[in-house]
C-alpha cells in the first residue's frame, strides 16, 4: 500500500490530489480551493492552508506572498449561538420583540 500524505484532514485530501489539481490547471489558491474543497472544512484551513501554499509554491515557482491566502469569510472564528442570540448588549438595547428573547 502506498503512503498517503494527507494535507487537508477535514476534507481528506492528499498531497497527490493537490498536486494533480495543480497540474490540471488549478494553479492559484482560490481555484485550488474551489476545485478540491481544501480549506473549506470545519477548521476553515487552519490545519492545511500553509501546507497547500507550500505545495503551490513548489509546483508553480511562485513565492508564498504571490500566492496569497484564500478569501476569509465571516465569522473567522466560531461564534457560539448564545452570543448571537444575546443581541446588542454593549449598546444597552433590549430585545424589542414582543415577549423578549424568551418568547
Ligand atoms: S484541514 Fe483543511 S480545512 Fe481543515
Amino acid at each position: 500500500m502506498r503512503d498517503r500524505k494527507v494535507v487537508c484532514r477535514c476534507e481528506d485530501l492528499t498531497e497527490e490530489e493537490i498536486i494533480h489539481a495543480i497540474e490540471e490547471g488549478h494553479d492559484d489558491i482560490e481555484s485550488l480551493k474551489r476545485y478540491t474543497g481544501a480549506t473549506t472544512g470545519p477548521c476553515q484551513g487552519k490545519g492545511c492552508l500553509m501546507h497547500i501554499i507550500k505545495i503551490l509554491s513548489q509546483k508553480t515557482g511562485k513565492s508564498p506572498d504571490e500566492i496569497g491566502v484564500t478569501t476569509q469569510r465571516q465569522p473567522v472564528n466560531p461564534v457560539p449561538l448564545y452570543i448571537l442570540a444575546a443581541g446588542d448588549v454593549e449598546g444597552g438595547e433590549e430585545d424589542s420583540r414582543e415577549g423578549g428573547a424568551d418568547g
